[in-house]
């Protein structure tokens, strides 16, 4: 096992790894490989948008310095538990709608001591920005026509002056009628419009078609 670009991050082979910040216990099915006492999580780029950014060779990594992490769009809890693997001294604040897939979420923040599920609706920051309060970074994924909205919406009740953000846009769920590219290039617009600053855009095919994760930051 190899360190990879940044910490917390491994190589062996074409796979990424993370350590198992909970040993023993798989989360999705993922290879579990044991080196030298350690174990680590094979983070799988088809499951899960960040690995898929990490392996297309997004270049920014604003995980460094987050104490206070709120994620929208969590579903199950695969990126999750592997940016709880991570932060092990952070603050994870994990927001999803479904009540099907909350009961999953909740199990696994039984587990993992820095994961806080949040059972709420994106559209609706009013009602959990006083529990999470003013975070370090913001990360979307929610795949929902409105996204963009929805992440405007959260950054100005919940990010920090300046704090990353992390998007990850799919496109077929905002239309089908207009390329991804097109959408790509006008949600971008309205980011920009709603003040947050570009960083990084990156095409996250072949693993996820359709998507881009983007880097952004939060106004002043
Ligand atoms: C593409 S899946 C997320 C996958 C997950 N981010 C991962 O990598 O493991 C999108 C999730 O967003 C959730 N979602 C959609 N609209 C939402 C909303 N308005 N508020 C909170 N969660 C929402 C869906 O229920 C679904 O679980």
């Amino acid at each position: 096992m190899e360190p990879y670009r940044d910490p917390g991050l491994f190589r062996r082979g074409p796979s990424l790894y993370t350590v198992n910040g909970d040993p023993g216990i798989r989360v999705y099915g993922e290879t579990l490989v044991k080196e030298e006492g350690t174990e680590y999580r094979e983070w799988d780029p088809y499951h899960s948008k960040l690995a898929a950014y990490v392996l297309r060779g997004g270049r920014s990594w604003p995980f460094g310095r987050v104490r206070r992490l709120l994620y929208l769009g969590a579903s199950h809890g695969t990126t999750v538990s592997h940016l709880s693997d991570l932060l092990p001294s952070g603050s994870l604040f994990a927001l999803e709608k479904s009540s099907r897939t909350f009961g999953t979420l909740l199990a696994l923040a039984r587990r993992r001591a820095n994961l806080y599920p949040i059972l709420a609706d994106a559209r609706l920051p009013e009602r959990y920005r006083a529990e999470v309060g003013e975070v370090d970074l913001l990360y979307q994924d929610v795949a929902q026509r409105d996204q963009v909205e929805i992440l405007l919406e959260n950054v100005r009740a919940c990010a920090r002056p300046h704090a990353p953000v992390l998007f990850m846009l799919k496109t077929r769920s905002v239309t089908q009628t207009l390329s991804p590219r097109r959408v790509l290039r006008d949600a971008e617009e309205a980011l920009t419009a709603g003040g947050l600053e570009g960083k990084e855009t990156v095409d996250l095919a072949p693993y996820a078609r359709g998507h881009y994760a983007l880097v952004l930051e939060a106004p002043a």
